[in-house]
């Protein structure tokens, strides 16, 4: 809801946990009073704001204090800060106008308050289609205020989007820059800024390598400023745009805690600056660095959806806020249904199969139980290695008889998936002996240097190499029965200069890499609603909100050793919900079968790896699994609601809970040497107090009420093998029980 104070020019955004209240100042900028738990009576921000500000003056026509016009007041905490005047904070908006200057001063003209969120061209945006048919997707849970800004020195329009959710507690902003006079050119498009009115917060965010993506650290915000961001053309392993600052360093039930995540995939960036009055500066959106945007006469340049999420009970309560927001208001392909139990040939087979080898492999799969049968890398053009054919999008006839694998495959009862990587080229391919202008590289003589995996990155702003690629993908999706696509891109981005565009567009290109990629996932999706999109990028490289919108589960990392991917999936899954997680049990060495698979359960769950080589023991501990799955995921896992219980030097724990409370699982996993202790009282969270519980590891029934407050105790057994030891699982699956 959305209260706008006329007398006082304050808007007060609210629902029932949270309010965000701005208000327009005496200079006519939008002045944001505050951001945090619901206040019932907001009738004392305004005067706290006041009389915080030095040089003060009463403002006649508002009858209101505010500073001197003119005097700039380091204590207004701003939606938005101009750029060039004497506030020297960041500001979201950078624009050069024909003359040079990079000076800008946003008046406030007019606002609009209505139902429903804006959904913004050529973005995935929450609670909007991607077919963009009606203005608004859903009005009845979302209100949005648009504030309208005037610069004084041109004819530049500032519009700030802020919505508010009834059901969540979930603030979105982003911003339109529309031009109605002369040419200029963008420098830098935030989403958003938020000025806090302290740093006394610990900035947790997720950054890693490749095997190694989404490592949680904290830094507590003293005095420097704090960046964090990628330009590798994708969200990237190196740092996720998920992040959050919390009150208390690490409590998931308590304290404040402040989310913020992007509706993008691309280059992103976020700073953090603690100002000399200690408040806290924050602006976020696409990357500037080596962005420009020409915006002609009459044309609007619209910023991704920056989404904030707050919670006053501690960091799970930023998780399920987030979980719930992706399931509900951002995932527009087809996902409560269960998710397919899938297999995918890659660890097994890797580019070494025929078609006799994976007609075997799907017969093993039917045995354990799968639903998808997914051949990866390897299919198409000459590819026998990682060293040719991306481009060259046609079956690979002598090495695969494609239709008899799909007719076998769904003759068993599974469905069929391939995979794709349609945004890169290998330089010894078809396409690209017939266009080497397709590719991005450094300009001029069209010289490439950069070559990763033996690939390059196609030109994906140019519409003519999307369709070139559009085209041989909607001929296989056509041709053959494809129930599923797992949408792969196997480097960063190097040189980005485009053939299609004149130099001063060159710094649009990245930018429209992304819109590229949006445009031709959009596009297939529409086209083959049957098909599910599942995201990738060398594992888990652009893990974010931009692909969950077009692909329910994107492969989490590459990393299929238990141990690591117990530590990655736990913190991705602080700011992801665990349906989109994708998790499979592969061979991986490291860690038993048992472990693999118990990890894999928390994700969205499938296998990788040669099924004819098993052992019947490992064979049946994979059965087991897919019984698991089958009887709990959908409701527990899928659709449940994730509590943290611990990630300490002994051990990482989270519980799972059905939104009826009647079944749960607890993933427990050991990472100390020996048992710390012979004793381990398991806290758990989530639970119904009065019910009973049947516990599955001792068959014995516990209230929900003791399990949360004295918790499961373990003693391991001195003389026989520790329950409790390096390396190992501990999965407690509980059910409701009458007794
Ligand atoms: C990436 C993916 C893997 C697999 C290979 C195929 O590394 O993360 O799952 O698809 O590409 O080349």
């Amino acid at each position: 809801m959305i209260h706008f104070d006329r007398e006082n020019n304050v808007f007060h955004f609210f629902n029932e946990h949270i309010s965000y209240v701005v208000y327009i100042d005496g200079f006519n900028r939008l002045e944001t009073l505050y951001f945090g738990e619901r206040l019932k009576d907001d009738r004392d921000v305004l005067q706290a704001r006041t009389t915080a500000n030095e040089n003060l003056y009463l403002d006649k026509k508002m009858n209101l204090l505010t500073p001197y016009p003119g005097d700039f007041s380091p204590h207004s905490r701003l939606e938005y800060s101009d750029h060039g005047e004497m506030d020297k904070r960041d500001s979201p908006i950078v624009i050069r106008n024909e003359n040079g200057s990079t000076y800008t001063a946003f008046e406030y003209v007019r606002h609009k308050i209505y139902h429903g969120i804006k959904p913004l061209p050529d973005l995935p945006s929450l609670d909007a289609p991607w077919k963009r048919d009606e203005p608004f997707y859903n009005r009845d849970h979302v209100d949005t205020a648009e504030f309208v800004f005037r610069d004084v020195t041109a004819n530049l329009y500032l519009h700030e989007f802020i919505s508010i959710y009834r059901d969540k507690d979930v603030i979105v902003k982003s911003f339109q820059v529309e031009n109605k006079g002369k040419k200029v050119q963008l420098l830098r498009a935030f989403s958003l800024q938020l000025d806090l009115p302290t740093s006394d917060y610990y900035f947790h965010h997720f950054s890693g390598e490749q095997n190694r993506e989404r490592k949680e650290h904290i830094e507590k915000i003293s005095h420097s400023v704090l960046e964090i961001g990628s330009n590798y053309g994708r969200s990237s392993h190196q740092e996720n745009p998920f992040c959050f600052l919390s009150e208390h360093e690490n409590s998931y039930t308590d304290g404040e805690v402040i989310g913020f995540n992007l509706v993008y995939s691309g280059n992103w960036k976020m700073r953090l600056s603690p100002e000399p009055d200690r408040s806290l500066h924050i602006v976020y959106g696409i990357s500037d660095e080596d962005f420009t945007w020409v915006l002609g006469k009459n044309e609007s340049f619209y910023t991704p959806e920056a989404v904030l999420v707050y919670s006053h009970n501690g960091i799970d309560g930023m998780s399920q806020t987030f979980h719930r927001l992706i399931r509900e208001n951002l995932m527009t392909a087809p996902h409560t249904e269960s998710r397919p139990l899938l297999f995918n040939s890659w660890e097994g087979a890797y580019f070494y199969f025929t078609t006799d080898s994976l007609l075997e492999y799907a017969d093993h799969a039917k045995e354990l139980g799968v639903d998808l049968f997914v051949l990866d890398d390897g299919w198409f053009g000459k590819r026998d290695s990682d060293t040719s054919s991306l481009g060259d999008w046609t079956v690979n006839q002598e090495k695969i008889d494609l239709h008899r694998l799909i007719d076998h495959v769904h003759q068993l009862g599974m469905r069929f998936g391939l995979w794709f990587e349609p945004e890169m080229v290998s330089p010894n391919s078809e396409l690209f002996r017939a266009h080497p202008e397709y590719v991005l590289g450094m300009g001029e003589n069209k010289d490439w240097s950069s070559l990763t995996r033996s690939q390059l990155w196609l030109d994906f702003s140019s519409p003519v190499v999307i369709e070139a690629i559009h085209k041989q993908i909607h001929a296989i999706l056509s041709e053959y029965s494809i129930d599923y696509v797992k949408w792969d891109n196997n480097r960063a981005m190097g040189e980005h200069f485009s053939n299609f565009y004149p130099a001063e567009k060159q710094g649009e290109i990245t930018h429209r890499l992304t819109l590229g990629y949006f445009h031709l996932l959009g596009q297939l999706r529409e086209e083959f609603p049957g098909v599910f999109f599942e995201g990738c990028a060398s594992g888990g490289g652009r893990f974010d909100l931009g692909t969950l919108y077009f692909c329910p589960q994107i492969w989490c990392s590459d990393d299929t050793i238990g141990s690591m991917r117990a530590t990655i999936q736990y913190d991705t899954s602080l700011g992801y919900p665990l349906s989109a997680i994708s998790s499979h049990v592969s061979a991986a060495l490291d860690d038993s079968y048992r472990t693999k698979v118990d990890v894999a359960l928390f994700g969205t769950y499938g296998y990788e790896m040669n099924p004819t080589k098993l052992q019947d023991a490992d064979k049946e501990e994979l059965k087991r699994g897919s019984e698991i799955y089958r009887t709990y995921h959908h409701n527990v896992i899928q659709e449940g609601v994730l509590y943290h219980l611990a990630d300490n030097d002994l051990y990482s724990s989270m519980i799972s809970v059905s939104q009826d409370q009647s079944q749960a699982m607890a993933l427990c996993f050991c990472k100390r040497t020996r048992p710390y202790s012979y004793q381990f009282t398991w806290k758990l969270r989530g639970l119904d107090p009065k019910k009973r519980y049947l516990c599955h590891l001792d068959h014995k029934t516990y209230s929900g009420e003791y399990l949360m407050k004295a918790g499961y105790h373990f003693c391991n057994d001195s003389y026989g093998e520790p329950l409790f030891q390096r390396g190992k699982t501990l999965l407690m699956i509980l059910t409701e029980s009458n007794y």
